[in-house]
């Protein structure tokens, strides 16, 4: 894996796969009147690509965090009268919509995940590299932290979180040491964190990568709710596609991923019953998967940006209203 601190600078700010996502939604997005929704507007950038390449797109972008949104509203300012940035989850897609009297849309864009702002910003406590508080919220509005789930949930619900969405194995033995330590002091920074998880850590694991790198990711998807809201997400987004309409969605993690997945090959596939001779137009599938299975970036995209990395890239295209 290439090493960040010595990626190109601008290339860490580059949207990953600008170009293929611009590709992948071109065909639903040249049609006058094209209404877009980049449902993780983040610092606009894969935003301001679409507006320039589509003069006359209007574009939805959503975000949960509000400085995410006054620094893409900044960006984004020359094209102001085709904009509407909205303060909000993912899942509230059908009310942002209804609120905007929009009834469907030719482009979806999902670039989940945090985004270099939120990393770079020491004060979020997205990274375990850094000494800040224990915060991980994506929306700063919301009430829950990582420091009140490391003070507040009990072991077994530490085991599962670090477990499910960190896939760590080392998670009873890092729960029952977080619930021992809180009983002596509180845990409120991530340098208090880490150093307890290394200490827990046995000597023959420790060089199996860094032992906070799956609980921070843990903390991360529990605080923000990840895999709840995007398997709420991609449905709803689904729904709100207009025949011919297209969807990208670029995910970090399996899990992610996963959910993705199955929500498109349950939406690709026909459900009609086995035996039946013709197939109903209920039963046929209401969207087409416009990429084999998941796509990566180029090597030179990972080389160039390392954020790039680990994504993988689905897309797909509605073939049909949804059954009434
Ligand atoms: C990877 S960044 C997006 C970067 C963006 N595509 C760009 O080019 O600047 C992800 C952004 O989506 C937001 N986000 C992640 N999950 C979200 C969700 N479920 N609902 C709303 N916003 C979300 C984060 O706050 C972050 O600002």
């Amino acid at each position: 894996m290439t090493d960040p601190t010595t990626a190109d600078d601008d290339a860490l700010h580059t949207p990953v796969m600008l170009a293929r996502c611009l590709e992948l939604l071109a065909p639903a997005l040249e049609r006058p009147g094209a209404v877009m929704v980049d449902g993780t507007l983040g610092l606009g950038g894969h935003a301001e690509a679409f507006l320039r390449r589509f003069p006359e797109l209007t574009l939805v972008g959503i975000d949960r965090d509000p400085e995410a949104l006054r620094l893409a509203g900044e960006r984004l300012r020359p094209f102001a009268g085709r904009t509407h940035l909205v303060h909000a989850v993912s899942d509230a897609l059908p009310t942002v919509l209804a609120d905007l009297g929009i009834a469907a849309v030719a482009g979806i864009l999902y670039d989940l995940g945090v985004s270099s702002m939120q990393l770079d910003r020491v004060d979020r406590g997205f990274s375990y590299a850094r000494d800040a508080a224990l915060d991980m919220r994506m929306d700063t509005t919301s009430p829950l932290t990582a420091a009140r789930i490391i003070a507040e949930y009990d072991e077994g619900s530490l085991r599962r979180i670090f477990f499910e969405y960190g896939e760590e194995k080392l998670a009873p033995r890092y729960a029952r040491k977080i619930v021992e330590a809180r009983a002596v002091a509180p845990i409120e920074t991530s340098a208090q964190l880490v150093d307890l998880l290394q200490a827990a850590t046995p000597a023959a694991l420790k060089n199996a990568g860094h032992p906070a790198k799956r609980v921070f990711q843990a903390l991360r998807v529990e605080v923000n709710a990840e895999l709840d809201v995007l398997a709420r997400t991609i449905p709803d987004a689904l729904d709100a596609l207009e025949v011919g309409g297209r969807i990208v969605v670029l995910a970090y993690q399996s899990l992610e991923d996963r959910i993705v997945k199955r929500e498109f090959a349950a939406r690709s596939t026909s459900t009609a019953p086995r035996g039946l001779p013709v197939e109903l137009p209920e039963h046929a599938p209401e969207i087409r998967l416009l990429v084999r299975g998941a796509e990566l970036a180029s090597d030179a995209e990972k080389a160039r940006n390392p954020r790039a990395t680990p994504v993988r890239l689905r897309a797909a295209e509605r073939l049909r209203k949804a059954a009434a």
